[in-house]
């Protein structure tokens, strides 16, 4: 797709919308994920299988009644984000790429119960709260959605998230997440790609930077198995992941 405004950088958000097939990603994008793919060619159905885990930890959190949703790292709202698996739910995607800012608010125009505003996850004082009333509401008990993003953050500023996000909802309030787990190191050259910033954590590591969030009876487990009832894709547990609860 063209706009005035294209994007030189790559993000791994677009990536993920060209590997599942939508169309909100940019040349510099398509470039960064066939150069992934020349090292692990099965991107697109891990991915497929890490959009499907945001659907069903979602519709899990609505089953719980909760109606707000507040998505951290969002990438492109599309091909089974939030809003698309809750539907009647109050969201708000948030990132910390300007020019996903502006991709998401042109793709939700006009989509009733749905906004997209800048924030890093990692320091909500970035966030407009003024904005967090207009598409929420008044707030009651929140979905915090972090998925994808956890892998990109260090394990101190990771568990200093986690606790300010506890801090930051209300009683019965839900997170989601994930990271990436050390299994990805099967693929050297990958590890490699994604730079010394990546982390890759075990299912331990994982819930122990959880702090005070209290995880649900399914734990923390490979994504494409948590709470599938079904055969889940067989893909190798790259990606671990899980919902907790602020009792
Ligand atoms: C791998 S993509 C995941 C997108 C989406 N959550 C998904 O699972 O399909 C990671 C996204 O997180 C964003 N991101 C990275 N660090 C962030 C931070 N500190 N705060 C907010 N967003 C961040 C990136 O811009 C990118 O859009």
């Amino acid at each position: 797709m063209t706009h005035e405004a294209e994007p030189t950088v790559p993000n791994t958000g677009r990536m993920f919308d060209y590997w599942l097939g939508g169309k909100h990603h940019y040349p510099v994008d398509i470039a960064a994920a066939k150069a992934f793919e020349v090292v692990f060619q099965d991107f697109p159905r891990v991915f497929r299988v890490l959009r499907d885990f945001i659907g069903r930890a979602s519709r899990y959190i609505h089953e719980q009644g909760v109606e707000q949703f507040l998505v951290l790292g969002s990438g492109v709202p599309t091909q089974g984000n939030v809003h698309e698996v809750v539907p009647g739910a109050r969201v708000l995607y948030t990132d910390i790429d300007p020019s996903n800012v502006e991709l998401g608010q042109r793709i939700l125009a006009g989509v009733p119960h749905t906004g997209y505003t800048h924030c890093d996850a990692t320091d909500l004082t970035t966030l407009d709260m003024q904005v967090v009333k207009r598409v929420l509401g008044p707030i009651r008990r929140l979905g915090i959605i972090m998925i994808g993003v956890e892998a990109f953050i260090d394990d101190e500023r990771l568990r200093a998230t986690c606790q300010k996000l506890y801090d930051f909802a209300p009683s019965g309030s839900y997170l989601a997440f994930d990271c990436d787990s050390p299994k990805a190191k099967d693929h050297p050259e990958l590890v490699k790609m994604m730079g010394p910033a990546f982390h890759m954590r075990t299912a331990e590591q994982l819930a122990a930077a959880l702090g005070p969030w209290r995880l649900t009876e399914d734990g923390v487990q490979p994504v494409a198995v948590w709470r599938h009832r079904g055969t889940p894709v067989d893909v190798p547990p790259y990606m671990n992941g899980g919902v907790a609860l602020k009792p």
